[in-house]
């Protein structure tokens, strides 16, 4: 089995350590704050606390961090890659992730971005939907990895095209939620029941499954053990409409959602789970 580093043990992370480590997979691990390895240590992971000297014979390394700014910082640190595989599974900028690729590169390794749609109870039951950019030929090299991940992954395109169709993705989760949360409000303040609501909705072509998801956190205002967090979405969001910007795209439509979810920057809402957006519609005093 292979030996594979993982760099980045958060939330997604520690999932992905998880799964990898229960189909055999002989793990290093590395995080910045090392508590947050060690539900992996236990379970048989090997820490490995200096980046610069990862073992040589990790020749994958996948790396869950937190943006495209700490996984360069972190690549910066890690020593010569002598061919070695980057496999990027953050949610990063097309920008971003073609820079990276340049300085891999530069340091003699190879890069296989692979951002993925779902969260931990997928990692762990290596149901994630990845949507690989790169080669062809290194795709295919690391299919066996990805599959222990993901029933089918699929190679979109070459560097950049994994962070472009994750951060589409990514779009819709925000404005899906948003127009959701919204919704659900205005039936409320004018006393039509929830219930009958959401019947019409059903089966209605608008429906989307994510609503029923979030029905119930939203009613109850449960927002505590998230999945993924409302400033990791605020986060994609404005990388969403940064790439719009670039591509030309008219995107004044979602600068209200960015500025509403800009207003949780820093506050309780910004570790709870992403649907706590529907807080920040609330009618105003
Ligand atoms: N959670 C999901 O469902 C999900 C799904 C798809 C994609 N993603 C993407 O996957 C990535 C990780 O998400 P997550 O939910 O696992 O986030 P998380 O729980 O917040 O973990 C973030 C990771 O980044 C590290 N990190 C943050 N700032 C750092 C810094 N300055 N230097 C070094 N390391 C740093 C954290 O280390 P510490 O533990 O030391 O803070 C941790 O390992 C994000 O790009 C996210 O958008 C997440």
């Amino acid at each position: 089995m292979p030996h594979v580093a993982l760099l980045g043990t958060g939330r997604l992370g520690e999932a992905i350590g998880q799964r990898l480590l229960q189909q055999g997979v002989t793990l290093h691990v590395w995080n910045r704050s090392t508590s947050r390895s060690r539900s992996l240590i236990n379970n048989g992971a090997i820490l490995s606390k200096d980046l610069c000297n990862l073992p040589i014979n990790c020749r994958e390394i996948i790396t869950v961090l937190r943006d495209g700014s700490v996984t360069k910082n972190v690549i910066e640190q890690l020593g010569p890659l002598n061919n070695r595989c980057l496999i990027p599974m953050g949610t990063i900028g097309i920008q971003e992730c073609k820079k990276l690729a340049s300085h891999i590169e530069g340091k003699g390794g190879r890069i296989l971005e692979a951002p993925v749609l779902g969260s931990r109870p997928q990692a762990l039951s290596g149901t994630l939907l990845v949507m690989a950019g790169g080669e062809p030929e290194l795709f295919e090299q690391q299919r066996p990895l990805l599959n222990l991940l993901a029933e089918d992954p699929l190679l979109v395109g070459p560097i950049g095209s994994g962070a472009a169709t994750k951060l589409a993705l990514n779009q819709l989760i925000a404005s899906l939620t948003h127009a959701f949360s919204l919704s659900l409000r205005l039936v409320q303040q004018a006393e039509v029941p929830v219930e009958t609501f959401m019947s019409i909705l059903r089966s209605s072509a608008l429906y989307a499954p994510t609503f029923d998801k979030k029905l119930q956190r939203m009613l109850d205002g449960h927002y505590a053990d998230p999945n993924f967090s409302t400033a990791l979405l605020r986060k994609d969001m404005r990388l969403f409409l940064e790439e719009a910007t670039a591509a030309g795209l008219q995107s004044k439509g979602l600068h209200g959602l960015d500025s509403l979810l800009q207003e949780a920057k820093g506050g309780d809402l910004d570790d709870l789970d992403y649907c706590a957006m529907h807080e920040l519609t609330q009618p105003k005093a």
